[in-house]
């Protein structure tokens, strides 16, 4: 339940207060109450219930305003246009509310957890065994992380599942090639360095997989022996399973070593790979195939559509098993399904994966409907996101035009933000530097991806990703250290507030923007949007530097004016860091 209720939410009790008296039919009906530019708040459901009422919208909310209770939340509501209610809301209610906020102990900020919440799994940074991670990986993960914390604060049950790519027949040559050559993956020094092991692990994995591919490539009786081997890890022959794991064990330390770099938190229990649904796979296609979801075409398993053909219009198959009994990926991720829904017990399955996936995301989703597997308590969504462009506007590739590896990508980022960080830099330590530049530069590559909506494309700009002008993460990072900086300067670890000043439109503004922090997460949480809140995290630092520029704080009037602003620099503050936490984001206290 919510700690505290926001602002929005008490026009709306005193909304629906006055509608029911009004208009006893229109009790429970929404009040279509929304934050607007032109009023404090403005109430648009009057003119659909005038409709139904059969009555003159204007005099209908005429009659709604001379109901509504004003002087303690609402300071003054007139009818505006067709039928609107503009709303301005009290000072003192403004101050009074932000401050039951600031005094709530949970630190919520207002936000309410969910009365009944349900249980999400949610399928992120998924990267492959023995393969570079690329800027694809990269959103997966950031958009993933984003909505995990979201999700995770409206009190919903999260469990996580990284889905790596680490099953195939791939393997056959690549067990093959480390067996004939078993020092490949050693190590030259054992190392503390998560991103120096990381990276040699990956060079080992990509010389070999290069040297393996070559080999394959040329060499007939090798591809023969490989080929055996793939028969042999399909058997679970443990000599063979043993060497498959050691990629994977390989791979593990390079992406736990990319995960740190990116500041976020996978643990070891939620990676379960395609290879773990591998004893579910017979009994899928057995319930597929006696149910008669999926049918025998031409020797493999195929689940059809009507509306799914391809360019001649020809229907284009789900292939739930290869005709020479071969399992891919849609057995695994039905299989996967079953375990989410029946042992998990989830009511969501969210997957965070790119949009060119979306055919067989919505193929597999509609076969588990068919099985019964989905139904409408349990709901499938694929949160699908859009490619990362060059400056070109094109996918993002080298000159070369090979994949960007996603490490020198983020060193790039760290590189940059530690000049803007050094240029600006007044009391800071070398070391303070390159930990602040760390802390912005991965900011801001996670705040480029998550600040624009999941499905689009977006152009991977670093330039532009730490500039301190516009819409970046190091403008929110500025912004919330310049308030710290002021809190210290005043030496009040708690200002008071008070709400019996009257305040200036610069604090109106700023003060009922951070009330809506509440509803912002709410939403983006139940939208899985972390975009949402990223936009309204820099309408708020924008409204804070307006709010800077015109009230003096420190200097303010009167030593409570003074206390009042430092109270709400401090909320603001704390709302700030707050929502970037969400997006998975630091706030240094100095930059
Ligand atoms: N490993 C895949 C890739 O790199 C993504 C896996 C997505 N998740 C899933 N359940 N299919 O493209």
């Amino acid at each position: 339940m919510a700690s505290v209720t926001s602002l929005s939410d008490s026009v709306q009790q005193h909304l629906a207060s006055a509608l029911s008296a009004t208009l006893p039919d229109a009790a429970g009906a929404d009040p279509l109450l929304r934050r607007s530019d032109r009023a404090d708040f403005q109430a648009n459901g009057i003119l659909a219930l005038a409709k139904k009422a059969k009555a003159n919208p204007r005099e209908l909310a005429t009659q709604v305003v001379s109901q509504v209770v004003t002087g303690d939340v609402i300071e003054d509501v007139e009818v505006s246009g067709p039928g609107f209610l503009n709303i301005t809301i009290a000072d003192r209610a403004i101050t009074g509310n932000l401050a039951a906020r600031y005094a709530d102990e949970t630190g919520r900020l207002g936000v309410p957890t969910a009365a009944h919440p349900g249980t999400t799994v949610i399928d992120y940074a998924q990267p492959n065994v023995a393969k570079e991670m690329h800027v694809g990986h990269l959103r997966s993960a950031v958009i993933g992380d984003s909505v995990v914390q979201l999700l995770q604060f409206t009190g919903e049950n999260v469990i996580r599942r990284h889905h790596i790519g680490d099953w195939g027949t791939q393997f056959g040559m690549l067990i093959q090639y480390l067996d004939e050559h078993p020092h490949e993956l050693d190590h030259k020094a054992a190392t503390e360095d998560a991103a120096a092991s990381g990276e040699e692990a990956m060079s080992n994995l990509d010389r070999l997989y290069k040297a393996a591919r070559r080999k394959f490539d040329s060499d007939d009786e090798f591809k023969t022996r490989a080929r055996r081997r793939v028969v042999d890890l399909q058997a679970g022959e443990p000599h063979t399973l043993a060497t498959w794991q050691r990629f994977v064990d390989e791979s593990k330390i390079y992406f736990f070593s990319v995960f740190e770099k990116l500041d976020m938190e996978v643990q070891d229990a939620d990676i379960v790979g395609e290879s773990g649904y591998n004893d579910m796979l017979a009994e899928t296609c057995r319930l597929l195939e006696e149910s008669g979801v999926a049918v025998r075409s031409e020797g493999a398993l195929c689940v059809f559509f009507d509306d799914i053909k391809g360019p001649e219009g020809n229907p284009v198959p789900l292939i739930v098993q290869k005709s020479d009994g071969g399992y891919g990926y849609a057995a695994t991720d039905l299989s996967a399904i079953r375990d989410r829904v029946f042992n998990l017990k989830a009511n969501t399955l969210l997957y965070v994966v790119d949009a060119r996936q979306s055919l067989h995301f919505r193929m597999v989703f509609e076969t588990a409907r068919r099985a019964g597997w989905l139904n409408d308590d349990v709901n499938a969504v694929q949160l699908a996101f859009g490619t990362v462009l060059g400056k070109d506007g094109k996918p993002f590739k080298t000159r070369e035009g090979e994949t960007v590896r996603l490490v020198d990508l983020l060193d790039e980022a760290i590189d940059r933000a530690s000049a803007v960080v050094r240029e600006k830099a007044q009391d800071l330590s070398e070391q303070e530097i390159a930990e602040r530049g760390t802390q912005v530069g991965i900011g801001a590559v996670k705040y480029a991806d998550l600040s624009t909506s999941a499905n689009r494309d977006y152009k991977f700009d670093l330039d532009q990703m730490v500039s301190l002008n516009g819409d970046t993460s190091v403008y929110l990072q500025y912004a919330y250290a310049r308030i710290r900086s002021i809190l210290r300067k005043a030496g009040e670890t708690r200002p008071a507030a008070h709400p019996e000043l009257e305040l200036a439109p610069a604090e109106r503004a700023l003060g009922l923007h951070v009330d809506a922090f509440a509803e912002t997460v709410t939403e983006a949480a139940a939208e899985h949007a972390p975009h949402k809140l990223a936009a309204y995290l820099y309408q708020l630092a924008s409204l804070y530097t307006s709010f800077y520029d015109k009230c003096p704080v420190l200097k303010a009037e009167t030593p409570a004016q003074v206390e009042n602003r430092l109270f709400l620099c401090d909320v603001t503050a704390r709302t700030l860091q707050q929502g970037m936490a969400l997006l998975g984001i630091r706030t240094p206290e100095k930059l």
